[in-house]
């Protein structure tokens, strides 16, 4: 495991971004893994920046995204759809065929769940995969007490997980209460993993996932496992690590 240490939120993205770059230079048709919260946007906003200024191509990416709430419309500004499409998608190059989010809407869940699945591997698998951390320590919407052998499959989110989205609804009531996420398993046959964490509040779960036993109630834990994992952090989050 590598872990960078950068002074504050900006350089995080900045690293982040810069890691994402190279592997887009260096495989233009990477399949990539992506995230969503507070923390990629940095990223992405440094990497839109990138495409307009310095081509940086998108033509031939595919992606997969973690995770999207069960129940929520594509259109819903707090779907995942939504974000990735504001945050990224609008306004670089790539396919719209090569996009790949959770169904959300789904009716058969297992058949969504892995028709998602066969998608990845028919793509080849995941090149890089980009992850947040939960106060609670999830990757994706994958929750304590996790199964590491799990794909994607329709989640129960935690009360703390909907009490941590609920500053993104109107009120906490409006927070959807399942997902579909990838599972501990499909995130770890990733080729490489970024893991991203900033701020305080952040602190000590990174440590006890980073430092700690690897156990199926800190989720994140499991990427102790993983053979090439980059984590960036900033100050906040690293404390004493
Ligand atoms: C959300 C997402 C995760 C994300 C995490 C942290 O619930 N499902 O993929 O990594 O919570 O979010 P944030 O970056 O906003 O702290």
């Amino acid at each position: 495991m590598k872990i960078y240490v950068e002074d504050n939120y900006q350089k995080l993205s900045k690293k982040a971004a810069y890691i994402l770059a190279s592997q887009i230079r260096l495989k233009p048709d990477s399949v990539l893994g992506l995230a969503t919260g507070d923390t990629p946007l940095g990223m992405y906003r440094e990497l839109v920046a990138m495409h307009q200024r310095e081509d940086l191509d998108f033509r031939e990416i595919k992606t997969f995204n973690l995770d999207e709430y069960y129940g929520l419309e594509k259109e819903n500004p707090q779907s995942y759809h939504y974000y990735m499409m504001e945050n990224l998608f609008k306004h670089v190059n790539i396919r719209k065929e090569n996009i790949h989010i959770p169904d959300g809407e789904a009716s058969d869940i297992e058949e969504a769940c892995s028709r998602y699945e066969g998608l990845i591997r028919q793509a080849g698998g995941i090149d890089l995969q980009v992850l947040g951390i939960g106060r609670n320590g999830h990757i994706g919407f994958n929750e304590p007490d996790v199964k590491f052998e799990a794909t994607t499959h329709l989640v129960h989110l935690d009360a703390d997980t909907i009490q941590a989205n609920a500053r993104f609804f109107d009120s906490i009531d409006k927070v959807p209460t399942q997902a579909i996420s990838m599972g501990i398993k499909t995130i770890m046959q990733a080729k490489k993993i970024v893991l991203l964490a900033s701020g305080h509040e952040k602190r000590e779960i990174v440590q006890k996932a980073l430092e700690g036993k690897i156990l199926p109630e800190l989720p994140a834990s499991v990427l102790q496992l993983h053979n090439d994992v980059v984590v960036i952090l900033d100050q906040k989050a690293a404390g004493e690590l």
